[in-house]
């Protein structure tokens, strides 16, 4: 595949979780700009720095390399609480964030009090039929984004007397909405509105106009990242809908998240957790509701970054894997997590599906809750990975498993992580320069 431009683009191909913060962090060291084009503090990035361990939701993972330009462009779900949060966490342990290196989109949405609530109560009465949602307020704040006249944008912050008026417009149809629909307490407008102006004085040197600032380092072949957030299978368009997230997630979704053209998208990196795992509801079918899901769990410590939920957990989805990838257009993979698989006598990996008995030709994510997987069965290994740093420091069933990724999925794997240091990760088939080495 062709790729003249000089960009990066990180997307996870499955269900979020596959390990985004650690890649973008070793991507972005050749970077100026990363940038958040899609999803708000749904998000948990982990990048770990030395003995440090770093969380992050909302602010991009190249907030850790001096030098980087970190943007939250205007597809985001902008949670100014949240990041404001983060910012100060930073601080506390001597990350300093300011405009010379985070830029907020005026054209991002804000994640306001009743998106929250909403999607709180709304989870509660749907019960069984829930989503399963992160509960930040993410689905309600897009929702508004479509409705237009409820919501607010991160410029809308700096204007005092007109957020003041707008605030308590919406705060009334909320107010009446979520009285009828689910006997909720009125919210207090005046305290919102408080609370949203002192949170506009506070960001008002970082808010700026992102997509004019990126289509000139477009222009000037300046090197940009876009860090994706969850992953293609909960992309709200191409995903298993509706137990999906609410914004475009895939690579797809970085020309409108970003405000650039589609040739700035770059060489694709497709994230994949070497096996997989899923927080919330909806269909999965290579999941090991059974030991082997205990033991992915408890290896991969799969537990929620931004909820704690436990992860539910199963084999790599290869068949699943291969349809994001083709959707991203992913230049090269990288296989995140092969070290939690060591200790497996054997290991299975999903190739295809039967519907009805029949192979299935076509991946369709709506079918997924009706299909049974097929599947390839390799040797596993004992031996530890985590000090690995070259292809060949791996047992020789790891490299065959390697091997067999490349093969189903169709592409090269450029990167290994085979542990949580930055150093844990290994450069193996990837053009990209200067990571991993
Ligand atoms: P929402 O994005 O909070 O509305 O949640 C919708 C679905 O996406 C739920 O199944 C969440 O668990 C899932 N989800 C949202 N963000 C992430 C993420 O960053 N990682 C994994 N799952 C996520």
């Amino acid at each position: 595949m062709e790729n003249a431009s000089v960009n990066v683009t990180v997307v996870g191909l499955q269900w979020g979780d596959e390990g985004k913060g650690k890649v973008v962090d070793a991507l972005s060291s050749g970077c100026q700009f990363v940038v958040r084009f899609c999803g708000g503090a749904n998000a948990g990035h982990t990048v770990r720095v030395g003995e440090e361990k770093y969380a992050l939701h909302l602010i991009p993972s190249g907030i850790l390399r001096p030098g980087v330009v970190n943007v939250i462009a205007n597809g985001v779900a902008f949670d100014p609480i949240v990041a404001l949060e983060e910012i100060e966490g930073l601080a506390a342990r001597g990350v300093a964030v300011g405009p010379e290196n985070l830029r907020i989109s005026a054209a991002a949405q804000v994640v306001m009090p009743w998106h929250g609530l909403e999607d709180r109560l709304s989870e509660q009465r749907l019960g069984k039929g829930k989503i399963g949602t992160t509960a930040r307020g993410i689905g309600p704040c897009y929702a508004d984004k479509a409705r237009r006249t409820t919501a607010v944008r991160v410029g809308e912050l700096l204007e005092a007397d007109a957020l003041a008026a707008k605030v308590h417009a919406i705060a009334e149809i909320k107010n009446c909405t979520f009285a009828a629909l689910y006997g909720a307490e009125a919210m207090d407008a005046e305290a919102i509105i408080e609370e949203f102006t002192d949170i506009g004085r506070q960001i008002a040197p970082m808010v700026a106009n992102t997509g004019a600032m990126l289509r000139r380092a477009v222009a000037e072949r300046v090197p940009i990242l876009f860090e994706g957030g969850q992953g293609s299978m909960l992309d709200i368009d191409h995903g298993t809908y509706p137990f999906v997230t609410s914004s475009p997630v895939a690579a797809c979704g970085v020309p409108v998240g970003a405000g650039v053209p589609p040739s700035a998208v770059g060489r694709v990196v497709g994230l994949v957790k070497a096996y997989t795992s899923r927080v919330g509801a909806g269909p999965f079918p290579s999941e090991q509701d059974n030991q082997i899901g205990d033991r992915l769990r408890d290896r991969g410590n799969e537990y929620g970054t931004t909820t704690g939920r436990p992860r539910r957990c199963g084999w790599l989805d290869a068949f699943a894997v291969r349809y994001a990838a083709d959707l991203s257009g992913a230049h090269e993979i990288a296989l995140a997590l092969l070290d939690v698989l060591s200790g497996f006598e054997e290991l299975r990996v999903c190739t295809g599906y039967r519907l009805g008995g029949q192979a299935v030709a076509d991946f369709d994510p709506s079918q997924m809750g009706d299909v049974e997987c097929v599947y390839e069965t390799l040797p596993g290994w004992a031996e530890d990975l985590t000090a690995a740093r070259r292809f060949g420091d791996l047992p020789a069933e790891a490299q065959q498993y390697v091997a067999a990724v490349e093969d189903l999925l169709g592409r090269p794997v450029g990167f290994i992580g085979v542990g949580p240091d930055r150093e844990a990760l290994i450069a193996h088939h990837t053009v990209l320069r200067g990571v991993g080495k």
